[in-house]
């Protein structure tokens, strides 16, 4: 940072006379810490008819917290439960201590946190009975891709927690699950992250980790088929939706094996830019009825984009993936990394959505020879509260 803004200042010196610049416009080293400044400080309103951290621009970190309900836990213990979270929460993404904050100097820096609050179909069960569970939340069909380990797997309560700053999430995460802990054990966590704010062009596609632009065909926040899409209509989901989150190791070794075509073809996209291998731009609709001339479609039929789309070019969800690069105690031997994607999908109702993509590419797709999904879980999201009420209070 010291030789950015040293060379900042040096420039600036050189072309405009320090003494003069300072007089009449903020120095840009001021105008590199401005922009710091904004990025911590900037907030998420918390309070509304959907919970934040879906439609909202993804923050650079989220963790996801899964937690078990301890035995005894009733829904009046569940609702006391969710009644402190959502004050935490209403206050930490504000920029405020919790309650019972220990360390309210953490929470100075928002940085664009959001909490958003999932339920696994038990803890719906126990508060309002079997009929208030939606048909689709359950575990999702065996997929013959799977190598499924429960450390990943399942959960009743999902606390997913993200912010432009990793240290606003540690702790934002240790002071709900301090607040649950009486109701909830913590069964796993997972970390992930994308680029960091200001890193590149605001609305710039995600990368993921295999270099890949990733996320290209998706709902997006404002479009016409985005509310339709992702927010339930059903009962107490109204203004809800669901999260299926897949943990999908990548083998990056064996995906280093392989070179820039045969990378091309398995996706049929150029990892270059983004582009299907039959158009020019990120955004270019990709023609699957284009032959080369061989007589073999430009766009393999083994594809992942061939594969992921039905017969419908409509998108049915909106992927909302996190990069995971954990040490390697998870990786398998000789491998170098455990790498890969926190695959978040959320869409109105999972067998509708997801389900149908997730079977398409079970069956065939190129990308499965170096992608494997080793954990699973589902949620309900329950829609956002006003204040004085409390996230899930349309459960009870
Ligand atoms: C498209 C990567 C898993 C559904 C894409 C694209 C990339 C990609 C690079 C092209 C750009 C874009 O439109 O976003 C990956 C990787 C995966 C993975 C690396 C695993 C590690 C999945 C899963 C699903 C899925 C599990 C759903 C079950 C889709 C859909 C599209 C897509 C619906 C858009 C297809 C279209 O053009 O209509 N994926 N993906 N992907 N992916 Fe995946």
């Amino acid at each position: 940072a010291l030789s950015r803004r040293g060379m900042l200042l040096g420039g600036a010196a050189a072309g405009a006379g320090f003494a003069a610049l300072t007089a009449c416009t903020p120095r840009p080293d001021e105008q590199l810490e401005d922009a710091l400044l904004d990025v911590g400080s900037d907030t998420v309103p918390f309070f509304g008819e959907h919970q934040a951290g879906i439609a909202t621009k993804p923050q650079a970190f989220a963790t996801f917290a899964a937690l078990t309900l301890r035995d005894d836990a009733d829904a009046d213990a569940i609702r006391r439960m969710l009644q402190v979270l959502t004050d935490d929460a209403s206050r930490l993404t504000q920029g405020r201590g919790a309650l019972a904050d220990t360390e309210p100097e953490l929470a100075v820096t928002p940085a664009r946190l959001t909490v958003t609050l999932g339920f696994g179909p038990a803890l719906v069960r126990r508060v309002a009975g079997a009929s208030a569970v939606p048909t689709w939340l359950k575990p999702l069909p065996a997929f013959g891709i799977d190598e499924l380990e429960d450390r990943w797997t399942g959960g009743d309560l999902l606390l997913h927690v993200a912010a432009d700053d990793q240290v606003t999430v540690a702790h934002a995460v240790r002071m709900l699950l301090k607040t649950a802990r009486a109701t909830a054990v913590p069964t796993w966590r997972q970390s992930g992250f994308r680029r960091s704010r200001g890193s590149e062009e605001p609305g710039t596609t995600m990368r993921n980790l295999f270099g890949q632009v990733d996320g290209t065909v998706n709902l997006r926040p404002g479009d016409d088929d985005f509310a339709s899409g992702v927010w339930s209509e059903e009962g107490w989901l109204k203004g809800g939706t669901s999260c299926v989150l897949r943990r999908i190791r990548m083998d990056l070794d064996g995906w280093d094996r392989l070179d820039t075509p045969g990378r091309d073809q398995a996706m049929g996209r150029r990892q270059s830019d983004g582009a299907p291998l039959t158009g020019e731009h990120e955004f270019d609709e990709p023609d699957f009825e284009a032959m080369g001339p061989h007589g073999f479609p430009v766009i393999p039929d083994f594809s992942h984009i061939a594969r992921a789309r039905g017969d419908d070019p409509r998108p049915t969800m909106l992927r909302r993936s996190y990069n995971y690069d954990d040490d390697t105690v998870g990786a398998r031997d000789g491998e170098i990394t455990d790498a890969g994607l926190l695959f978040l999908a959320y869409q109105r109702d999972v067998d509708e959505g997801f389900v149908p993509v997730q079977r398409r590419l079970d069956e065939l797709d190129l990308l499965n020879q170096w992608t494997t999904p080793v954990g699973s879980a589902v949620f309900a999201i329950p829609p956002g509260c006003q204040e004085g009420g409390f996230i899930g209070d349309t459960l009870f």
